[in-house]
């Protein structure tokens, strides 16, 4: 790898400034515990404000760590939708002892993405593609890790109709359903499938909630958000010009969730894309069909403190939604792909 290869590189922080009182000293006594791990890692992901990422990675290390006891040879990852390889890069960075970083691969479409990742990690296979293609991806071989991270959101709202106006739901599960089945095809006997990715949340969609904005940007953006946000339609009320609307619970989820985005350069992907496409419920149902056990699920907030400091919502009891889900699986026997 181009970058520091050994894990307790990162703990060298004396000095730095950032956690002087949990300095270590000695690079050589340091027992890789996950006390050694926490706070590698708490180092390591502190400039990475993505708290999404932040999840995954964490989730994808401890599953690392575990199947590398298990494994006699080193582990091989293959992520999906890799963008920039900041996953990958950095879980390899960490692992490169337990990881063969030669026979790890990511995909993706994006030619200028996949050139950041060459620069980053030279060693690492980065391959231009679709990761949908069933047949790319038989001829990847097996990998005993696979990462999904904010991934499959972008193959649903790939299902979008010019007729509809609007993302065509029933066709775009079955997108996402596809690439999951063909995704589950490249896990080796034993591997682990890890997805972090939006979540549609629990609670009744059409539950109407009153909105209050704490600033005017906050509304303004709103607004932004409103006409420009491109899979589903967005439906406001105004109730108490200019700062109050009521929306559906639903719609809300989609605002929230995107809202850290708008007016900032990423919008103009972002506003293309639903990161809602599964409840939990369905999520479990589509595993189950595909074959894949769920070892564990979780689902989250992120960003709560940010959305918060933007909106109050009415009526107080309600919840920010948990809109996404982070969920480690591995192949059922039998596994239907
Ligand atoms: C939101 S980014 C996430 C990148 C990375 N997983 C991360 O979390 O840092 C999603 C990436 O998936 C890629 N992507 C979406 N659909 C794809 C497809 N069908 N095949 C390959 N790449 C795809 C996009 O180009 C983009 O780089």
């Amino acid at each position: 790898m181009a970058r520091n290869n050994s894990p307790l590189h990162g703990f060298i922080v004396s000095g730095s400034g950032l956690e002087q009182s949990k300095t270590i000293h000695s690079q050589t006594s340091m027992a890789e515990t996950d006390e050694f791990w926490d706070f590698f890692w708490e180092t390591r992901l502190l400039p990475m404000e993505t708290l999404g990422k932040r999840e995954a990675i964490l989730a994808a290390s401890r599953m690392i760590r575990s199947l590398a006891q298990k494994t006699a040879r080193p582990l091989r990852i293959l992520e999906l939708g890799c963008g920039e390889g900041q996953i990958m890069g950095t879980l390899l960075d960490a692992h490169a002892q337990l990881c063969d970083v030669h026979a790890s691969v990511g995909i993706d479409v994006d030619r200028q993405a996949l050139s950041h990742c060459r620069r980053a990690y030279p060693g690492v296979r980065w391959v231009e593609g679709d990761f949908t293609d069933r047949e790319l991806l038989l001829g990847l071989g097996k990998f005993d890790i696979l990462l999904l991270v904010n991934a499959l959101h972008e193959v649903f709202s790939e299902g979008y109709s010019p007729e509809l106006g609007e993302v065509d739901v029933p066709e775009a599960k079955q997108r996402v359903e596809q690439a999951l089945a063909a995704a589950a095809g490249c896990l080796a006997p034993g591997g682990c499938l890890i997805l972090f990715d939006g979540l549609e949340p629990p609670g009744d969609p059409f539950q109407r909630l009153r909105i209050h904005f704490l600033s005017d940007q906050a509304r303004d953006e709103f607004e932004l958000f409103a006409r420009q946000y491109r899979p589903f339609r967005i439906v406001a009320r105004q109730i108490e010009y200019p700062q109050s609307v009521e929306l559906s619970r639903r719609d809300f989820t989609r605002y929230i969730t995107k809202s850290i985005f708008i007016s900032k350069p990423l919008w103009e992907t972002e506003r293309f894309e639903s990161y809602q496409y599964y409840s939990e419920v369905e999520f479990r149902e589509v595993f189950a069909r595909r074959g894949l056990e769920i070892l564990e699920l979780a689902t989250l907030t992120v960003n709560g403190e940010k959305w918060r400091s933007r909106v109050e919502v009415e009526p107080s009891d309600a919840e920010f939604p948990q809109e996404h889900i982070l969920i480690l699986a591995r192949a059922a026997s039998g596994a239907v792909t």
